[in-house]
């Protein structure tokens, strides 16, 4: 399977949103990355809602929730009805994540567990069985145009291991300080999808930057 590309708009010029998301549309970008922060889960806030009911009666590439809050199980309604394809949700944030994973796919999403830089696979151990991704974070969360943390080729490695082992199909993820050469040596190590968003946005030509990254 050829790998996915997802911008992340957090790093779209936010006063033409709408124009940010006909070039996605026009992209070969495969899904939109949405980065919620609630500004206690990480030291930061973003967007919430009204922004994602904004852009879904527009968006023609499915939604990649991210959420960075803490409580999310609270929103799953929302999420579902905000149009999301595939709702993240941090292991670090969630004390029942097998039910909040649960809930997820009642809603009719994608379900996906993602973990800080410091929290190791092995979490994941009892609970990959259910998902149908993994999100790797290769920087800490909160924001963008952060350097990239190394040590997360060798993880995404170590996951895609643990994959393998299991007989599963399940995704992998990477978001963070992604660009032609870190998302190279992460494709290598088995990513199947990269979160791109200053590497994409604050590009002369974000189409082409996104047909680079797809054909990497
Ligand atoms: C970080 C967000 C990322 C961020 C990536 O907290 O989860 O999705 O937008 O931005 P870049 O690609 O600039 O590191
Ligand atoms: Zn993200």
């Amino acid at each position: 399977m050829k790998h996915k590309i997802a911008p992340s708009l957090l790093a779209a010029d936010f006063l033409h949103l709408q124009k940010e998301v006909e070039m996605i549309n026009n992209s070969e970008a495969d899904w939109l990355h949405m980065d919620i922060m609630d500004g206690v889960f990480v030291p930061n806030i973003s967007f919430g809602f009204p922004v994602l009911d904004a852009v879904k009666p527009i968006l023609k590439k499915p939604m990649d929730v991210h959420l960075m809050i803490v409580e999310p199980q609270k929103f799953v309604k929302e999420v579902a009805a905000a149009g999301a394809y595939m709702m993240n949700v941090h292991y670090e944030a969630c004390t029942h994540l097998h039910r909040t994973i649960g809930a997820i796919k009642e809603a009719g999403m994608k379900a996906a567990v993602t973990l800080n830089p410091h929290s190791p696979i092995s979490l994941l151990e009892d609970i990959i069985q259910d998902l149908d991704m993994v999100l790797l974070m290769s920087v800490n969360p909160g924001f963008g145009g952060q350097r990239f943390i190394e040590h997360s080729v060798n993880k995404t490695a170590r996951l895609k291991e643990m994959i393998r082992e299991r007989g599963l199909d399940t995704l992998i993820e990477v978001d963070g300080g992604v660009n032609l050469e870190t998302g190279k040596r992460l494709l290598e190590a088995g990513a199947d999808v990269l979160v791109a968003g200053s590497f994409v946005f604050s590009s002369p030509d974000p189409i082409q930057t996104i047909k680079e990254l797809k054909e990497m």
